[in-house]
């Protein structure tokens, strides 16, 4: 096809692709010598305890890969990702005979060849090489138990403490663990599954379709081209409930109603909404799965079914940015995908812009969510930035529509972005907006620290204000209890709280005695169960060493493990006093087995560095 197929490295409208040269360098796999048609995967699952040992948990199977050679000469070899946890116990192919009917596969040899922390290449030597552009199928035996890409769960570590549960995360580079694969983002291909598992589980996956097949198995076929790394499953005591004409909540039965209750009727029209900005939904269903309490984020855009932390259950909907955020991720992501993980923020800039976009339609004020790392911030500052550059929000909002259907079920890179919006706005590139001496988009792209421009968050100041000037009496030696009162702020939305928190935090240690009393005051802040105030809560309580509510922090790690509330508070922990470090020793201890591997040892160098 490279050199036959002149669609190759194109976009919708043929254009040719900076990311059709594009290397990535997490990537083992010779991805480029091959096109990859479909992926099968026939997979058992078995729970038990940890492995080693006969009858330790596991999947075992096979995973079939149709392919075409694209390699002008032939190719000799087949390279894989793949990970030292994977037991890759017999290799197969089959080849195509053009006229003949199929053939039985014939077993092949294979090595795997060591390539980095995260993974090893799994080779498979053909006995021929193949020809350019035949197609070949390598069937693989293996099984995988522990590893960093399936993530086993013991009864106790689920939210029913009934039965067990395995799930998989794929992004960024963790499905590797999971199949043999080009775990590459630059690369995409529908698949199809056959998962077994034991009586009384339920398999749910990042597809398309679904169906019961018997009283143990579920096939999955995903009918739309995804990167590897949105191929998820999960498996566990799993029931659903129909939320809106494409969407359903899967979760265990103690959680179900909980779920249905806080997003009946939501979601359809936050995916309306996103259809009416940046196009058709070509994903078919959007379902939520709720994940056990240590499911390391908030959330995870597989799609059809995006994987959720259960603390977006707070029972006040105020969590629902981080569903419009993963529902965003269906156009940003999931349809124009970043080629490698060099090119992040193309994924989560935009889909920061997307899920802004989306809640300023809905909720008219914006109110700017807690995340802020610079792929995600930095991203949507740049998108807005060319926003305003355009000057005109229906001819932006225009602008994404196009730039997805120009690039959808592709991956890009930045400069295919960039070519097409200076192609789409002559005006713009005539005037050279590329390198306005300060703007350079070059410099935004390339160069570390905060970008010069700032979009336009006003309409939130009238909101923000009252909370900022009651962190400030609040960080006042010899507290002003009259003024303090008389501020309510029991009709406060979350993310006022939060933001109030924020800024108690910034001005924080405050002067003896204060946070004591802020707790006191503000019970609903010191006592909340919604986890980003919990969080906050926490930091507080660290950065002023107020020892009384240390064993929430505790409590709040050990109720949750999203990286994004553990790592602050253990880097809070160990930045406070001893008694503050011997808490985040203790707490890691009795919680280190519950924590995604990732997690775990993020969460080690920050409790015991590792000189490296
Ligand atoms: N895709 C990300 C989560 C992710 C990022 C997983 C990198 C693995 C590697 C997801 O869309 C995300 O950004 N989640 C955020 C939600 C927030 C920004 C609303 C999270 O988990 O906090
Ligand atoms: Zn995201």
């Amino acid at each position: 096809m490279a050199s036959g197929d002149p669609s190759f490295g194109r976009g919708a409208a043929g254009r040719q692709l900076h990311s059709a040269e594009a290397v990535d360098v997490a990537s083992a796999s010779n991805f480029r010598a091959f096109e990859l048609l479909h992926l099968h995967l026939d997979l058992r699952a078995e729970f038990g305890p940890p492995g080693p040992g006969a009858g330790s948990r596991g999947l075992s199977g096979t995973a079939v890969l149709d392919l075409r050679c694209l390699e002008p000469e032939g190719a000799a070899e087949l390279r894989l990702d793949s990970h030292p946890c994977l037991e890759v116990t017999a290799a197969a192919l089959r080849r195509e005979r053009p006229g003949s009917e199929e053939l039985p596969a014939e077993p092949v040899s294979f090595y795997t060849r060591p390539f980095s922390h995260y993974g090893q290449a799994l080779c498979v030597s053909f006995p021929q090489p193949c020809r350019a552009a035949e197609r070949l199928q390598v069937l693989l035996t293996y099984r995988v138990g522990e590893g960093p890409g399936v993530c086993w769960l013991t009864p106790e570590q689920t939210t029913g403490k009934k039965k067990p549960f395995v799930y998989t995360q794929g992004q960024a580079v963790l499905n590797r663990a999971f199949f043999p694969c080009f775990d590459t983002p630059a690369v995409k291909y529908k698949y199809s599954a056959l998962i077994e598992v034991p009586d009384g589980f339920t398999a749910v996956m990042s597809a398309s379709t679904w169906e019961k097949r018997g009283p143990n198995k579920f096939f999955f076929q995903m009918c739309q081209p995804i990167p590897s790394y949105l191929i998820a499953l999960a498996i566990g005591d799993l029931v659903s409930a129909e939320v809106g004409p494409r969407s359903r909540v899967w979760a265990e039965p103690c959680l179900i109603d909980a779920a249905k209750k806080e997003y009946d009727g939501v979601i359809e029209e936050f995916l309306a909404t996103g259809e009416k900005l940046f196009g058709p939904y070509v994903w078919g269903r959007y379902d939520l799965l709720f994940m056990p309490p240590s499911f390391p984020f908030g959330g995870m855009e597989n799609p059809c079914l995006t994987f959720v932390t259960p603390c977006l259950l707070a029972g006040d909907r105020s969590l629902a940015d981080v569903i419009i955020h993963e529902i965003s991720h269906s156009w940003f992501g999931n349809l124009v995908t970043n080629a490698n993980w060099g090119e992040f923020w193309l994924n989560e800039g935009f889909t920061m812009y997307a899920q802004r976009r989306i809640s300023t339609i809905l909720f008219g004020v914006d109110p700017d969510d807690t995340y802020n790392e610079t792929p995600y911030e930095k991203g949507f500052c740049f998108v807005s930035y060319l926003a305003h550059l355009v000057g005109d929000q229906d001819q932006f909002d225009n602008f994404l529509k196009a730039y997805v259907h120009e690039f959808k079920f592709q991956s890009i890179l930045a400069d295919d972005f960039l070519d097409f919006y200076l192609e789409y706005f002559p005006e713009l590139k005539k005037k050279r907006v590329d390198t306005i001496p300060g703007f350079e988009f070059d410099r935004w792209l390339n160069t570390p620290g905060w970008p010069p421009y700032l979009p336009d968050l006003s309409p939130g100041d009238s909101l923000m204000k009252p909370a900022e000037e009651l962190a400030q009496l609040w960080a006042a030696e010899g507290l002003d209890m009259k003024a303090i009162e008389a501020v309510a702020i029991s009709p406060w939305k979350t993310y006022q709280l939060v933001y109030f928190l924020d800024k108690i935090l910034q001005k924080s240690p405050l002067p003896p005695g204060n946070v004591k009393k802020l707790g006191e005051t503000y019970p609903n802040i010191s006592n909340a169960r919604n986890a980003e105030l919990r969080l906050r809560w926490g930091q507080i309580v660290l950065k002023n060493d107020h020892q009384e509510d240390f064993w929430k922090v505790k409590e709040f790690l050990q109720d949750q493990g999203k990286q994004k509330y553990t790592l602050p508070l253990y880097h809070a922990m160990m930045g406070g006093s001893e008694v503050a470090q011997t808490l985040a020793k203790e707490t890691f201890a009795s919680t280190a087995s519950q924590l995604h591997s990732n997690v775990v040892n993020y969460v080690q160098q920050i409790v015991a560095p590792k000189s490296s």
